[in-house]
């Protein structure tokens, strides 16, 4: 029995109710295979696809979906939004997942859920459709956004039929489908404005070193500058304003993001290493490259370090732990994170200023911050002469603020015959 009909046997029951579906199209090789099996199902497709700011010329995928025989494509620039509703909320939650990750698909799929419902919905399907294996983050994400989103039924018929990339490859020659599948560069990719990731291949195997030819956006370390290169970036409540870069300033949010990722990758800043936790349970070996999302959280955490106080840095430690791990886990619609994003709005409120980065040699340092909301005071600080604090008074206190604990020391440990 053909792939085909093994499907079609397989799905004929599960698939009924759908007449009509929105599927969300990359154009590669398994949102192909589901497009081309879907319309042999007698389904009709809508595809529609996302620029989150990936590289490769996205007006194409809109011929490969019109080659397929689909007969209403949806192309959508949700740069901007991405920006502003998950990257800067992001920023503000110094969001890292595992010390590691700057999260950066796991913000996209939200959006693409509710894109994905907002087009279904105008359409009257009866469902929405995703690439992801039944092994990933990413359909757990998509699945969450469309089913807080909606009602509607959400299909992945990747991981509905079990269907393995040698099965895909066969059933693609067979139907002589329009993609590019190369054995040279065995990875695969996933990238928006913030980061890129890379799977599969060699990568798999945590052992082995990462192939030099699985970067894109970095310079290996042996190839960068012999000279640094300052640059600076302003905030305004705690999300990046404006940055100046070799005398060029920057203003527009997706210039700015695309002008720290340019210069910071030609520094061999942003590349990571890390063993991940699924929210499937297994572990993974993943390698990002996300230059941007380095510098500037990096420069956001010294700001925060510079203006906020020491109980808001400490409590926020771990709140932003809790947000960037909803993140990841696919719980950007809930009640928590919603929350979160309207503390972090008042905590971040007087975070504005600005840090100076040095980008050497693969390293993104802070070299200087300025703010007028500083809680930082030369004069009180100062060890010099004239300062304002009175150093007398720092005894009384000492022995105030020490009191419960000397007491408590002496009495548990130095008792004597104990
Ligand atoms: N491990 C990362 C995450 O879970 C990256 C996933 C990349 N997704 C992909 N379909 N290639 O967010």
């Amino acid at each position: 029995m053909g792939l085909l009909e093994e499907i079609k046997k397989k799905t004929e029951d599960e698939y009924k109710n759908i007449n009509k579906v929105v599927l969300a199209f990359s154009g590669g090789l398994d949102t192909t295979i589901i497009a081309s099996l879907l319309l042999e199902l007698d389904k009709e497709v809508i595809t529609c696809t996302l620029d989150l700011g990936q590289k490769g010329k996205l007006k194409d995928i809109e011929e490969k979906s019109k080659n397929l025989g689909i007969k209403k494509h949806y192309f959508i620039d949700a740069k901007k939004e991405f920006v502003k509703e998950y990257i800067w909320p992001g920023v503000r939650a110094n969001a890292i997942y595992e010390g590691s990750y700057p999260l950066f698909t796991a913000f996209g799929r939200p959006l693409i859920a509710k894109k994905l419902v907002e087009i279904g919905k105008k359409e009257n399907a009866q469902a929405v459709c995703h690439g992801s294996t039944g092994k990933g983050n990413d359909q757990i994400r998509i699945d969450a956004g469309v089913s807080a989103l909606s009602s509607m039924k959400v299909i992945a018929p990747i991981r509905d039929w079990g269907l393995t990339r040698d099965a895909e490859i066969e059933y693609a020659l067979e139907q002589k489908l329009n993609v590019k599948v190369t054995k040279d560069k065995p990875y695969s990719i996933d990238e928006n404005l913030w980061g890129r990731s890379i799977e599969a291949g060699p990568i798999e195997n945590p052992e082995q070193v990462v192939p030099e030819d699985a970067y894109e956006w970095t310079k290996p370390i042996e190839q960068t500058p012999s000279q640094p290169e300052i640059i600076e970036i302003f905030f305004e409540n705690g999300v990046p304003k404006e940055i100046e870069i070799k005398g060029n300033t920057y203003k527009d949010e997706i210039e700015m993001i695309k002008g720290i990722s340019a210069i910071a990758g030609a520094h061999g800043v942003g590349r990571i290493e890390h063993m991940e936790d699924r929210i499937v349970g297994f572990k993974s070996r993943e390698v990002y490259e996300a230059p941007a999302a380095l510098v500037v959280l990096s420069a956001h955490k010294d700001l925060e370090k510079y203006i906020l106080t020491k109980d808001e840095l400490f409590h926020k430690v771990y709140l932003d732990n809790v947000y960037s791990t909803l993140v990841y886990e696919g719980k950007w619609y809930s009640p928590l994170r919603i929350a979160l994003d309207k503390f972090n709005h008042e905590v971040e409120s007087n975070v504005t200023g600005s840090v100076k980065m040095k980008l050497y040699k693969a390293n993104a340092s802070v070299v200087s911050r300025k703010s007028k909301n500083t809680l930082y005071d030369f004069n009180i600080a100062t060890y010099n002469k004239g300062s304002s604090f009175n150093q007398k008074e720092g005894g009384a206190f000492t022995k105030i603020w020490l009191m419960q604990y000397s007491t408590a020391y002496k009495m548990k440990y130095l008792k004597p015959n104990k």
